[in-house]
């Protein structure tokens, strides 16, 4: 089947392990694959949804470029745009907003976590941030959206939304209600400190997360100083229950290599950790290393990477504007 594949990214800091194996590594997949037209999109407008330094943001935007394509995602076969280059986003955010109910937004788990404790002062902006990601999505008719576990209830925000909208407006089969794509495995990368907590880019602490454009030191270096527990490794998939650190790494160290968690438990069972943790950690050098590297590389070329956003741009736009004149006139505009 042909596949309209739309996925974002927040330009916020540095990419980690977690946007690679959960996101960025599938979004490589999908784009090789000749059947699909993919679009991925650096999500600006998003990352203003908590307080950013606007010098630091239009850095972060090209960090973030920079990251997909040294990842392997390709502006030839891929359209890769940032978002506020886009005005049909906010504008269908707005429609949207009109159409998404607060009980809906009541209910997502990541705007409590995000808001914390003193939820009156976060901005309404992060409260209704699933919306702009619904007019992401719906501007480009896509069918299939590949995220990690964690956006999969904001997906289905998404789908309730294109519901309703062609409900309300009678207008049948006008917006398409995308797919959620999880990989089954490894959708959900943990922090190196707390198998309990997801890896993110908001955790004060450096050593959670391994970052996109880390050094080889300060993978290595991170990777020793993870969390694990007093026990060797085990035999089964059903020992690792309680230990979610092990888990955790056992996982990282299967996406990485591409092969069951099955396999890697019987490659190191029974070692101890120190083994385990030096093979991992050469895996991840091996993986991340030229990643890394590729980035630093492209981030010398500002011209290049605002090049490829501008012409991705005005490719979304083209596909977006025509969208949301439609969308406009079944409103009633
Ligand atoms: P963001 O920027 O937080 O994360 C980007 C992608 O990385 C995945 N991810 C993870 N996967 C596994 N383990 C982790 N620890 C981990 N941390 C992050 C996320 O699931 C995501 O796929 N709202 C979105 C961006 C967005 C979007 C969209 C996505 C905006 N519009 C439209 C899809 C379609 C976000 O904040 O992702």
């Amino acid at each position: 089947m042909h596949k309209k594949i739309f996925s974002g990214v927040q330009p916020t800091g540095n990419l980690h392990l977690g946007n690679y194996l959960g996101a960025i590594k599938n979004f490589v997949n999908l784009q090789n694959d000749p059947n699909n037209n993919c679009i991925y999109c650096v999500v600006d407008l998003h990352a203003i949804t908590v307080k950013q330094n606007p010098n630091e943001l239009k850095k972060n935007i090209r960090e973030t470029t920079a990251a997909f394509i040294a990842s392997g995602l390709d502006y030839k076969k891929s359209i890769i745009f940032n978002q506020s280059l886009v005005s049909a986003h906010s504008e269908g955010s707005w429609i949207f907003s009109c159409v998404a109910r607060m009980g809906w937004l009541n209910r997502m788990t990541q705007f409590k976590e995000k808001a914390g404790k003193d939820k009156e002062k976060a901005s309404v902006g992060l409260y209704i941030y699933p919306i702009l990601m619904a007019a992401d999505i719906l501007l480009y008719d896509a069918t299939h959206v590949p995220v990690g576990e964690d956006q999969k209830q904001h997906l289905e925000l998404s789908r309730d939304i294109a519901n309703k909208f062609n409900l309300d407006f009678n207008s049948p089969d006008f917006l398409i209600a995308p797919e959620p794509l999880i990989q089954k495995n490894f959708a959900r990368i943990m922090s190196l400190k707390d198998g309990m907590k997801k890896m993110s880019k908001s955790d004060p602490s450096e050593l959670s997360r391994i970052n996109l454009n880390d050094s080889s030191d300060q993978i290595s270096n991170k990777i020793k100083k993870a969390k694990t527990d007093i026990k060797p490794l085990p035999d089964n998939e059903k020992e690792l229950s309680g230990r979610p650190e092990a888990e955790n790494l056992l996982g990282i160290y299967s996406s990485l290599s591409d092969q069951t968690l099955d396999k890697t438990i019987i490659e190191f069972s029974g070692k101890n950790f120190s083994e385990f943790k030096q093979k991992l950690a050469s895996l991840v050098v091996e993986k991340i290393a030229p990643i890394s590297y590729e980035i630093n590389k492209l981030l010398k070329d500002v011209k290049f990477l605002d090049k490829v956003l501008n012409d991705g741009s005005e490719k979304a736009n083209q596909i977006a504007q025509k969208k949301i004149e439609n969308m406009k006139k079944i409103v009633g505009f």
